[in-house]
């Protein structure tokens, strides 16, 4: 795929060829710009930022590194190349001639996936749009920001299908994707977790661990796609949300190092001590994993799904690594077995048919993803602290703890502790500032929040990292702020 570098549009779509496409995408630029002006990173739009920026799909170089004012980052579409002979591997069409446009009988579904996952992009900037202004050292300033401009290619990603394959209703989505806002009640996000709040950096890491690793399986679901376009962006993509996600998993194994460490130089395991040194207590680090994990589980949708049902009997969203780890394609056949709450309290198991349970078991791969990560963070915890790490340790919660939708919805009137066992709504409502953080908690946490932007220093609840960004030490000078 020959790659058009120096266009308006970097791609490697052979852009320049479709000159209503590419002047349709020219004319959604400045107004892609406008929004990230608006609601990109507030007070560093002029810095020099040391970013990689996709110039291809080759697996060796696919990124630059250089530094570049964030507006004039070089936003691009890329797609992997085509694979010769593609088929469907999934679903009822299994085995045919993957598609090369929309068909006609999945339209109005694919548009609604594509525009999904699309909204949650521009989403995550909104939300992390203040946090430059306390970030923790200048590395990670930078990873903020390369996350946030890889959200804003990712629209871009999502805006090429709609714009090449959907006609007038995919321009008029495109627009609409800069219209909504993270958290207005007027025009919100369309996913619950992407109108949250994220004030914090303890947030941040944990938005990067949970909620971008549920992006991780959805687009790794996408991948399977029988549409061949959907499929080999989404296959690109993920090449990029792997940084996001280490920003996540090593920002938390980095909170708990520092804590653990305060831990051990004052001989004091209690929140108090912990926070008297400035650091952040693992009660307090359990409890915004509860909150996010959480969150980022009903991401995944319902337990039992008649729209998951049709996506992959369509062959439109398959299963994590659809071909690699199942043998039976078709799924016609077997069952999930899920555990329902009852009326009277108690758990029964139901036999799904498999099909109706695919969020359910994307969401398996996701909480073993998950689990893996908790286990690592206990093992920094091993590492500092030794024996007396036991009765210290980060625990993933029950999937049905804080659940918003689906069998274990609070809204369905079930309520569950960490681990996963029934309670009463009072009960609920006397502990929930043992599960989820409590307003001391945010409040401490933001007072933590305060800026350090002078190169090779860090904030002092945090651990600085194992290394730097593409071979360069942490004292490197990540971001050049430009005094106004
Ligand atoms: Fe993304
Ligand atoms: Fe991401």
């Amino acid at each position: 795929m020959s790659v058009e570098l120096f266009e308006k549009i970097p791609n490697n779509v052979n852009l320049s060829s479709d000159k209503r496409l590419q002047r349709a995408l020219e004319q959604w630029l400045p107004n892609y710009i406008a929004w990230w002006k608006e609601m990109g990173p507030e007070g560093f739009q002029a810095d020099q930022v040391y970013l990689r920026t996709a110039i291809s799909v080759e697996a060796n170089g696919w990124a630059h590194f250089d530094y570049v004012r964030m507006p004039e980052y070089r936003w691009g579409i890329f797609l992997e190349p085509p694979e010769p002979g593609r088929i469907i591997g999934f679903g009822d069409h299994y085995g045919d001639p993957a598609w090369q446009e929309v068909p006609g009988e999945y339209r109005q579904q694919l548009r609604r996936i594509i525009v999904t996952q699309g909204d949650t992009e521009p989403a995550s900037v909104e939300q992390q749009r203040l946090l430059g202004q306390s970030a923790p050292s200048l590395y990670d300033m930078r990873n903020l920001f390369q996350v946030n401009v890889e959200e804003g290619r990712h629209l871009w990603a999502m805006v090429y299908l709609l714009h090449s394959y959907f006609g007038k209703d995919g321009r008029e989505e495109a627009e609409a994707m800069l219209e909504r806002r993270s958290g207005n009640p007027d025009k919100p996000r369309i996913l619950g977790a992407f109108n949250e709040p994220i004030k914090s950096w303890l947030d941040f890491y944990m938005f990067t661990m949970f909620t971008d690793r549920d992006g991780k399986f959805q687009l790794c679901a996408l991948s399977e796609s029988g549409f061949d376009p959907l499929s080999r962006t989404c296959k690109f993509m993920l090449t990029e949300e792997a940084h996001h996600m280490f920003v996540g998993e090593t920002g938390v194994d980095r909170v708990v190092q520092r804590t653990a460490e305060l831990m051990r130089e004052s001989g004091k395991d209690d929140p108090e001590s912990v926070m008297k040194q400035g650091g952040i207590p693992l009660d307090m680090i359990q409890r915004h994993l509860n909150l996010w994990f959480s969150l980022s589980e009903d991401l995944f949708g319902g337990e039992v799904s008649s729209n998951a049902a049709e996506f992959f009997a369509a062959g439109l969203k398959g299963r994590y690594k659809e071909q690699d780890h199942y043998e039976d394609h078709v799924a016609l056949t077997g069952t999930y077995e899920l555990l329902v709450p009852h009326a009277d309290g108690h758990l029964e198991t139901q036999q799904v048919p498999l099909r109706n349970a695919m969020n359910e078991v994307l969401r398996d791969g996701y909480v073993a993803d998950c689990q893996r990560a908790v286990d690592k963070w206990n093992r920094t915890l091993d590492r500092v602290l030794g024996p007396r790490a036991e009765g210290h340790k980060l625990r993933l919660p029950s999937r049905r703890f804080h659940r918003h939708i689906g069998v274990y919805g609070m809204e369905s009137g079930s309520f569950f502790d960490p681990d996963g066992h029934l309670l009463s709504s009072a009960d609920w409502t006397r502990r929930r500032d043992h599960f989820l953080p409590t307003e001391r908690d945010r409040l401490y946490v933001q007072a933590l929040m305060k800026p350090v932007t002078e190169p090779g220093k860090i904030a002092g609840w945090v651990a600085p990292p194992a290394r730097g960004i593409n071979g360069q030490p942490f004292e490197f000078e990540y971001v050049k702020h430009i005094v106004a």
